[in-house]
């Protein structure tokens, strides 16, 4: 009995109706936060922070790429986002004379920034609630469900026509929030001539490598910086040597107060995918089959390259971006896994569900959780396969070259894709039925009789590739994608109403829509975290802890030998370099403007600490924390290493 209880209040405790600092706010709607944000420390209002009549913070906020954010600093189009964000750029500059990645790259003067064809930033210009319109001439008792998405697609395509009729650089898009119940419309400017003002040397601005990724103490001086240009009228346009500076409706003025624990702050950007309102089933999944197997696969393959790359330079440099990426999500989805379970949060939602059950009894809500669990029942081992095929098969980069006839040599080592290919085939085979392979393939299994055989022949002759390449992508486009994709939408719309239901089931409850890389706002303070047991990490990183982990034989950890220099000369010991807060943000939100209480600029948000990442799924303020670059070690990079402080004439400091 007390073994019960104890468990009750463990779920009572968990189940909050919304923690502190959790959410993703949208910035029109921020007057219904503003109370909340206010009494934290915020001291703007609500039209600081959006308006459409009035310059606001928005207007100082950019979509950068396509899946980034950036910030204005000056009144001549001068932005901030982050080293990963600009990576692909300042590569495409670069080459064995001018290598900027590894260099850095500091622009001059004006004449010097250098056109990135492709990058275009993103102005939101205004964003509305169109519900009602989206909706109009919807009679649910007579339309299905295709019937209802005509409809849609024509009122947001009006909608979004209307919208940018007239306006040079006019894009709109209407976006479904939680599952279909609402709908906005967003109005943007795309400008389309982004030049590359600066960027650090990668041992810095890339400092720490895989090994500090998704971690704290941080050091990594995660910064890029461009500028966007604009034709005569300030309006977009293409690349042109006579644009000019673009002139902001709003720049950011840049703190040089710091922060300290408990300060408030706000992140203003782009976050781009959070399930926060799923099924118990659906979190299972992740945390028992989806996390834990794409994570061995994954060690898998890491293992291999890594294997290579420590045997040669060469190797190391060809995998490297390879590596990263998929070091990336892996390293992710430990700490995601780990979140989860130790939240409980499997069974806190099914207890959830259980009381969401009862009072649904009788309404049209009934039965709704069961449906779901049913669905994903039917889902998931499909997913799996879907999930599997992506991890696997789909990632032989020789089965890749082949069927794209794109031999991209240059970054390719063969004696890795080999390997990969026994490894990846093997796994696959073995994890899943043979209903789900290609019938080419169970053929050839039992021709070859093993993978080296199968391997050897597949690299040596193109015709045995093409053929493999062939029958795993159209097996899996024609037998794999089509289903899982229907049994996604008839789970989508299963939570169009529980969506719908939960907002009613706990009325005084806060609700944020999920991220869909629309621009929101969320808000918390600075503060550490407990990582485990009898350890405490303090919230703001310093120059020390660089000089700390300086090794010139660690690749991650060697740092230019300016830094060295620099802090040698002393002084520099207390220079601040990250810090921790605890607003709610996901991937999409790097380079995100770090605000104060006062709306200025303290920082650029480039991570979070791995073992809150279950924030995607269920936030705990106990330990997600946003990880941030100071935007005072990024100056002090300007002016130390990259000479550039001729840069701050145009910007505006404020203590
Ligand atoms: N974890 C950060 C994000 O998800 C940074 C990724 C880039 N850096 C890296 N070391 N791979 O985007
Ligand atoms: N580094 C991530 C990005 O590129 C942000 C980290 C996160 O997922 O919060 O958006």
């Amino acid at each position: 009995m007390k073994k019960i209880f104890l468990f009750a209040a463990i779920l009572g405790a968990a189940l909050q109706p919304l923690k502190a600092d959790e959410g993703m706010w949208l910035p029109a709607l921020i007057s219904q936060r503003i109370g909340d944000m206010q009494a934290k420390g915020f001291q703007l209002t609500a039209e600081d922070i959006y308006s459409v009549n009035q310059a606001s913070l928005k207007d100082a906020v950019v979509l950068f790429g396509s899946g980034c954010t950036g910030e204005l600093v000056s009144d001549a189009g001068l932005l901030f986002t982050n080293h990963h964000c600009g990576y692909s750029f300042i590569q495409r500059h670069s080459s064995v004379e001018h290598d900027y990645l590894k260099d850095g790259f500091w622009a001059m003067n004006r004449s010097q920034e250098l056109p990135n064809p492709g990058l275009t930033v993103r102005f939101l210009e205004r964003m509305e609630d169109v519900t009602a319109t989206v909706l109009k001439g919807y009679k649910p008792a007579k339309m299905d469900e295709e019937q209802r998405q005509a409809l849609i697609k024509k009122n947001s395509d009006k909608l979004k026509a209307d919208a940018v009729k007239e306006g040079n650089g006019l894009k709109a898009s209407v976006e479904a929030l939680y599952y279909g119940n609402q709908y906005f419309l967003f109005v943007f400017r795309e400008y389309r001539d982004v030049r590359l003002v600066g960027a650090p040397p990668s041992s810095i601005g890339k400092f720490g490598g895989e090994t500090d990724n998704w971690m704290w103490p941080r050091h990594t001086g995660d910064f890029s910086i461009f500028r966007i240009y604009a034709g005569q009228d300030n309006m977009p346009a293409d690349y042109n040597e006579a644009n000019v500076p673009y002139r902001p409706k709003k720049s950011l003025k840049i703190s040089r107060a710091g922060v300290k624990e408990g300060d408030f702050t706000f992140v203003y950007g782009c976050p781009g995918s959070t399930q926060e309102y799923i099924h118990s089933e659906a979190v299972r999944y992740i945390q028992d089959v989806s996390d834990p197997e794409k994570i061995a696969l994954r060690t898998t393959r890491l293992g291999l390259m890594k294997k290579h790359m420590d045997q040669s330079q060469a190797v190391r440099i060809q995998y490297s971006s390879k590596f990263a990426s998929v070091a990336n999500a892996w390293k992710k989805w430990q700490g995601e896994e780990k979140g989860l379970r130790k939240n409980k949060v499997v069974p806190v939602k099914q207890d959830y569900e259980k009381r969401f059950a009862e009072w649904a009894a009788g309404t049209r809500y009934e039965g709704v959780t069961d449906r779901l669990a049913q669905l994903y029942a039917a889902r998931n081992p499909l997913y799996r396969a879907y999930e599997y095929y992506r991890e696997t098969v789909l990632t032989i980069e020789r089965l890749q070259m082949v069927r794209s006839n794109r031999f991209n040599t240059k970054d390719y080592y063969r004696p890795i894709d080999e390997e990969s290919f026994v490894a990846m085939m093997t796994a696959f085979d073995q994890a899943l039925e043979d209903i789900y392979k290609p019938p080419y393939f169970l053929d050839k299994r039992a021709q070859y009789g093993s993978m080296e055989a199968w391997k050897d022949a597949v690299f040596a002759d193109d015709n045995e590739a093409k053929a493999l390449s062939d029958a795993l992508n159209n097996h899996f486009s024609t037998a794999i994608v089509p289903p899982v994709t229907e049994l996604n939408q008839s789970i989508n719309l299963v939570y169009r109403d529980y969506m719908q239901g939960q907002m009613e089931f706990e009325n005084e409850r806060n609700f944020y829509p999920d991220a869909n890389l629309t621009l929101r706002v969320a808000y918390g303070k600075v503060a550490g975290y407990r990582p485990v047991d009898a350890v405490w990490y303090n919230p703001v990183s310093t120059l020390r802890g660089i000089i700390e982990k300086d090794n010139p034989d660690i690749f991650d950890y060697n740092i230019p030998q300016v830094l060295r220099d620099i802090y040698a000369r002393g002084g520099f010991e207390d220079q601040p370099v990250c810090f921790l807060a605890t607003n709610h943000t996901t991937g999409g939100n790097s380079g995100s403007p770090v605000l104060n209480a006062d709306g200025n600029l303290v920082g650029i948000n480039f991570d979070r600490v791995w073992e809150g990442t279950m924030s995607d799924l269920v936030y705990d303020p106990e330990i997600c924390r946003n990880i941030s670059l100071d935007v005072r070690y990024l100056l002090f990079v300007i002016k130390e290493v990259g000479h550039a402080d001729y840069l701050f004439d145009e910007m505006v400091f404020v203590d």
